[in-house]
């Protein structure tokens, strides 16, 4: 496994909308291993493959429960609402202020290309709606109620 480069804003790659991921093959076996050790490597709790440049519906979460490989998610449902600083790999030092939905409810498929279900609260649910953001090309700035600010660490995807 390798660690990527993380793309910053203004790269355009973070504004495409992904595409599909139709058959699992080794080169997207190493990525989602190359994602994951980059996620960790970077103290982020989640990372899309296009902020690695890659342009597929792809993004590994871990909010301190182990990591979790979303290819292809949907949301499926989404209730309450909750608001929070948010930050973004893609923003280094940088967080502002986002309301997201307190649950959401997902389905995606595994690394064996089998469909299951996430259900999240919390940085959880928070962290699957800035992710799946990253692979229709949007970014948590367009959502930041006021402004950003400095942060001196690094989280979220
Ligand atoms: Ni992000």
């Amino acid at each position: 496994m390798a660690l990527r480069t993380i793309r910053i804003q203004g790269d355009p790659v973070l504004t495409k909308v992904c595409k599909p991921i139709t058959e699992m093959t080794p080169k997207i076996e190493e990525l989602i291993g190359d994602m994951i050790e980059t996620m960790y490597e970077a103290n982020g709790v989640g990372l899309a493959a296009p902020q690695v440049g890659i342009l597929k519906r792809l993004v590994v979460i871990d909010v301190g429960d182990g990591p979790v490989v979303m290819i292809n998610p949907v949301i499926l449902e989404t209730s309450g609402e909750q608001t929070g600083d948010e930050g973004c790999l893609s923003l280094p030092g940088k967080s502002g202020c986002v309301t997201r939905p307190n649950y959401v409810k997902a389905k995606a498929l595994n690394e064996d290309m089998e469909e299951y279900i996430v259900e999240g609260t919390e940085l959880f649910a928070r962290a699957i709606c800035h992710e799946l953001d990253h692979l229709d090309g949007h970014m948590y700035t367009e959502k930041v109620e006021g402004p950003l600010h400095d942060v001196n660490y690094e989280e979220e995807g």
